[in-house]
């Protein structure tokens, strides 16, 4: 018999549920960039969203310990002749085989700040993470052509969506 489901615990005594943990990977070598990545922090972080631990790494400082560690992932990349910008292939590149067996149905999004074309990057992202057996949980967001304000506010929705979501336990 499952005791939980005829008798569930009050609130009050219900164990708190550990923090589950967002990881952004960001690459954000311009001003425009920069303003994406903090929006999508702005978004992960509101203050409606309880029990999210939400963490941005450099592509550089990002281990594939990290990756393991997180029950869900955002990349932020830009378009750099027409693929992912090398740093985040660099991430792929060596977390790939140590995350291979360990993170399989990872739900994860993206966005990708091109210039003017962005399917190169979409496709490139699209294909190494089914590789992984990643679930893509969000359509992913291209931010193409001149900036645009209305960047932030989809990025800034991108990291919330992620973060309630994760929080709701519906990824
Ligand atoms: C060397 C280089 C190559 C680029 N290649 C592409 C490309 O293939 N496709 C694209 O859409 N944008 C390309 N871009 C534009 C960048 O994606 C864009 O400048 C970058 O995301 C920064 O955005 P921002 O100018 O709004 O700060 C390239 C930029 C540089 C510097």
């Amino acid at each position: 018999m499952e005791v939980n489901s005829i008798n569930p615990a009050s609130p009050a005594t219900r164990p708190m549920q550990s923090a589950k943990k967002l990881l952004f990977i960001a690459h954000a070598p311009s001003e425009n960039t920069k303003r994406m990545a903090e929006a999508v922090i702005a978004g992960a972080t509101n203050s409606d969203i309880a029990n999210v631990n939400v963490r941005c790494l450099a592509p550089l400082e990002t281990q594939p310990d990290d990756i393991i560690s997180a029950n869900a992932i955002i990349i932020g990349t830009t378009e750099n002749l027409g693929y992912m910008a090398g740093l985040i292939k660099d991430v792929f590149d060596r977390c790939y085989y140590p995350c291979l067996e360990k993170t399989q149905g990872m739900p994860f999004a993206f966005y990708v700040r091109a210039g003017h074309d962005g399917t190169g990057t979409r496709r490139a992202i699209e294909s190494i993470t089914t590789g992984l057996r990643w679930r893509l949980v969000q359509e992913p967001l291209i931010c193409r052509g001149e900036f645009k304000e209305e960047f932030i506010a989809q990025c800034e929705n991108l990291g919330l969506t992620m973060a309630a979501s994760l929080e709701a336990g519906i990824i």
